[in-house]
């Protein structure tokens, strides 16, 4: 739930900065960031699948979509692990943090072809291609530069994960990648076979997100292998490449646990080892694309309560109000995916008794909640701090301007310092694109 710098207890602090320095400094709301905690959460997954896959590790490539700026990329770089881009705008980020290209997989299910040429330019690494037309459209863009690109398929292994319906992504009813069941995946490979331009390193899928247990990873890998035995006898060869795609589930409430990262790939190791040997499979290179799992724990939203308000309800109970700085702007998920998350009050400790609140954001509209029902200090008073963890996934980069509100900042904290690395968005900002 929270990052390993963080201290509550007391007043909350992050790297011994105290959350009440934070808001003077940089102001509420805000997305605050622990950089070392993302490193470690990175190498944790890096190392993971290198201890359960050996020579056969591909490479962990980070979902950009779960939160991304230039300065995060510039980390990623160093670090360097791979990353997953869906559109132009975050391939731009990447290449604009220094990412080698190589490392660069591009995904998405409407990739235009001004973006798949972009990619092609620039030299990335694969392509995952997500429909027929895409086969066209890419194969195209690589003649045009001259070069062979490489691609994987993503594909639809028939999975009903267990996770929020909007998030769950391999199942068949979806409009991604192409259904193995159905037969498409499999046109899908005699089509790119035509194609000079283009080489077909393997498969992808990607079964959704959010995901608790491993059993449905575990599926998805059993049927990705067994395509690659079909490939195999179909045209005697056999493809180098799988890409399991991300989903690894994190805490969002105390009691919760994260997905673990050396179980969950020794699992994985496990299922594709013996489905190789199963059928007479040299063990291709395995590749995993978390997002959530590295930087959902990192960040923090650190909001300013506005006002408080006590509610008659129709039992003649009361419900108790409690309005932040921020709302469904700077996170969607509540009002998207019912999600839950806790809070504490940052700027001090209190020993009152606790009452059931709700905390809403700004915003003018009924949904506009962060959390539906929690006990908190029945002390708290305008200008206290509430802090929300596990936010650094989705949250940020979900934010909107609803309302004509700025996004919030990110601040990253190492070393007990704080600085900026996506500044707040500003009405100057906002007015900007008005003609
Ligand atoms: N790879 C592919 C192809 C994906 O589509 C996604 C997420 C990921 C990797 C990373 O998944 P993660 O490890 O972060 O679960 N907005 C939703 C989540 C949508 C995920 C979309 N694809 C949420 O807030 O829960």
């Amino acid at each position: 739930m929270w990052s390993s710098n963080v201290k509550t207890g007391a007043e909350l602090s992050i790297s011994s900065i105290p959350a009440s320095q934070l808001a003077k400094e940089f102001g509420t709301p805000a997305f605050i960031m622990d950089e070392a905690d993302f490193r470690m959460r990175t190498a944790a997954w890096n190392t993971a699948l290198g201890n359960a896959f050996g020579n056969n590790a591909g490479t962990v490539y980070y979902a950009a979509k779960a939160f991304i700026c230039v300065e995060v990329a510039r980390w990623i770089k160093d670090i360097g692990i791979g990353i997953d881009v869906c559109t132009g705008g975050e391939l731009a980020v990447a290449l604009k943090g220094g990412i080698d290209p190589a490392k660069i997989e591009v995904h998405g299910n409407n990739k235009s072809v001004a973006e798949i040429e972009k990619a092609v330019a620039a030299g990335v690494g694969t392509i995952v291609i997500d429909s027929l037309f895409e086969i066209e459209r890419v194969a195209s863009a690589a003649t045009k530069h001259g070069v062979v690109q490489e691609i994987l398929l993503r594909l639809t292994p028939g999975i009903e994960a267990h996770t929020h319906e909007s998030i769950a992504t391999a199942h068949e009813d979806v409009k991604f990648g192409f259904s193995i069941a159905s037969g498409a995946a499999w046109k899908a490979i005699e089509e790119v076979r035509r194609h000079s331009s283009l080489e077909l390193r393997g498969f992808h899928a990607h079964i959704g997100s959010q995901i608790l247990e491993t059993e449905s990873f575990e599926i998805s890998a059993e049927r990705l292998v067994a395509l690659l035995a079909k490939y195999r006898d179909e045209f005697s060869v056999e493809l180098p490449e799988l890409d399991l795609g991300g989903g690894y589930g994190i805490a969002y409430l105390p009691g919760e646990v994260n997905l673990d990262p050396a179980s969950t790939m020794k699992a994985l190791a496990e299922v594709v080892n013996a489905q190789c040997a199963a059928h007479m499979l040299a063990i291709p290179r395995i590749s995993i694309e978390p997002g959530r799992a590295i930087v959902g724990p990192t960040m923090f939203t650190l909001y300013e309560v506005g006002t408080i308000k006590d509610v008659t309800l129709e039992n003649a109970s009361t419900r108790r109000y409690v309005s932040v700085d921020g709302g469904m702007s700077d996170n969607l998920r509540p009002a998207l995916y019912d999600a839950e998350y806790t809070a504490v009050l940052a700027n001090r400790t209190s020993t009152a008794q606790k009452i059931s609140s709700r905390i809403v954001g700004k915003h003018c509209e009924t949904g506009d909640i962060v959390i539906r029902e929690i006990d908190l200090e029945n002390d708290i008073v305008p200008g206290d701090l509430l802090a929300t963890p596990a936010t650094g996934a989705y949250g940020r980069s979900m934010a909107t301007n609803y309302n004509h509100v700025p996004r919030p900042p990110v601040i990253a904290v190492k070393d007990g310092k704080a600085r900026v690395i996506l500044r707040r968005e500003t009405e100057a900002d906002l007015l900007g694109l008005d003609i």
